[in-house]
């Protein structure tokens, strides 16, 4: 199938830990890169290295047009109607501070409501804390089912009082897809922003915003083979105008008098100070490779991967999966625990295999503390797994038991 050599691309998955050749399954927290990536950025470095929009100069010129090519890319690759409704960020994390910021603090009052799931990463959560707090707002919780779902009680908290709906279309800890289309129809039912974070779905399925129809919508780029501090904020054109910069510097000024400014065009508004054309050469060129790929493929691919690993774990005693266990309703991320075991313990035994898993609350203690799961194991799967590195897991997690002095 179309992944079968993928893994010839990525250098770091030859490395071998305790004897073992690695097996990654930490995705959901960052990917690993392949060398069209690394070249991309070294050639960017060797060949093209100056600062976008701000030097008459080849290098500077060169370095623009790297930039905007990546823009368009992103635009393509979710699309978006127009690359002045791309906005490079940092990460997932910044995209959804600066939305907080300059709308939620700017656009709601005293008496409206912010929905969001209890689930959510707390880049998703504290967020909307602090604009309460700055407003008078309200945050509201949907505390789903017992298996994660989001059920049509947690979809009636979107009521009049609602301005803003904001959650992840994958929960980075369930795994769970969730039904994003209904839900941002029913924020906009309601009169609702509609926000959708993104970071645990634009790398491993089809994203299209239009379709969609949300209002923002947010990833990071090092989650889909990209680099680090790269990270991307879409927003519908009439919103983004209508909103206030969130830093202020170079390059997303027009005019600047001794007491007053007006503001760049979008998305230069939003893009103050020098950015990372590193990052963004290197989102391009992820985008390229996952577009070769095929996203329809990568998500089969991830599918196969999880129906396998979910059947193998479910046949394993003393291990306890967190939410549905129902493969199509997942992407590669399956959250366990493990009788008897700390989470670290178990992510250190695996280790000593060569299995990277990820342990702790990831970022999500709102849900644990709901749950009653302070912390937890998470396996994540991308494109370059295998169905044997699944296996080979499935062979050692029965050991970390025993490794930790149990009978059975
Ligand atoms: N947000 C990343 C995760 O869930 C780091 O692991």
């Amino acid at each position: 199938m179309a992944m079968l050599n993928v893994r010839r691309d990525f250098p770091i998955l030859t490395k071998v830990h305790n004897g073992h050749q690695i097996v990654y399954f930490d995705n959901a927290a960052t990917t690993q890169k392949p060398y069209q990536v690394i070249h991309a950025i070294v050639d960017l470095l060797e060949n093209h290295n100056g600062n976008p929009h701000r030097g008459a100069h080849v290098l500077s010129i060169e370095a623009g047009e790297l930039y905007d090519e990546a823009r368009e890319a992103v635009r393509r690759f979710i699309n978006a109607k127009s690359t002045q409704e791309i906005v490079f960020v940092r990460n997932t994390t910044e995209a959804l501070n600066l939305i907080s910021r300059s709308y939620g603090e700017t656009h709601l009052h005293k008496g409206d409501k912010i929905v969001i799931p209890i689930s959510e990463h707390h880049s998703n959560l504290v967020t909307w804390q602090r604009v309460c707090q700055k407003t008078g707002a309200e945050l509201d919780y949907m505390y789903l089912d017992a298996e994660g779902h989001i059920t049509e009680a947690d979809l009636a908290k979107i009521d009049d009082r609602t301005k803003i709906v904001s959650f992840a279309a994958v929960s980075n800890v369930y795994g769970m897809k969730r039904p994003v289309k209904e839900i941002v129809a029913r924020a906009h039912a309601v009169g609702a922003v509609a926000i959708v974070d993104g970071a645990q779905s634009v790398p491993h399925m089809k994203t299209d915003v239009q379709d969609i129809d949300c209002d923002f919508f947010v990833f990071s780029g090092h989650k889909m083979c990209g680099s680090a501090s790269t990270g991307v904020l879409y927003g519908k054109k009439a919103i983004l105008e209508d909103m206030e910069p969130f830093l202020l510097g170079g390059d997303m000024i027009e005019y600047v008098q001794e007491q007053s400014t007006t503001f760049n065009e979008l998305p230069f508004k939003f893009e103050a100070g020098s950015q990372n054309v590193e990052g963004a050469v290197a989102l391009h060129a992820a985008i390229d490779y996952l577009e070769d790929l095929g996203m329809d493929a990568i998500e089969e691919h991830e599918h196969e991967l999880t129906t396998r690993c979910l059947e193998g774990m479910k046949k394993i005693p003393h291990i306890h999966i967190i939410g549905s266990t129902d493969p199509a309703e997942k992407t590669g991320v399956i959250t366990f625990t493990i009788d008897g075991v700390h989470p670290h313990d178990a992510a250190t035994i695996l280790d000593s295999f060569g299995i990277a898993i990820r342990s702790g609350h990831h970022c999500a203690q709102p849900l644990g503390c709901h749950l009653g799961v302070e912390a937890s194991n998470r396996a994540s799967f991308y494109i370059y797994n295998t169905l044997d590195e699944v296996d080979y897991f499935l062979e050692k997690l029965p050991l970390v038991r025993k490794q930790m002095g149990f009978k059975d």
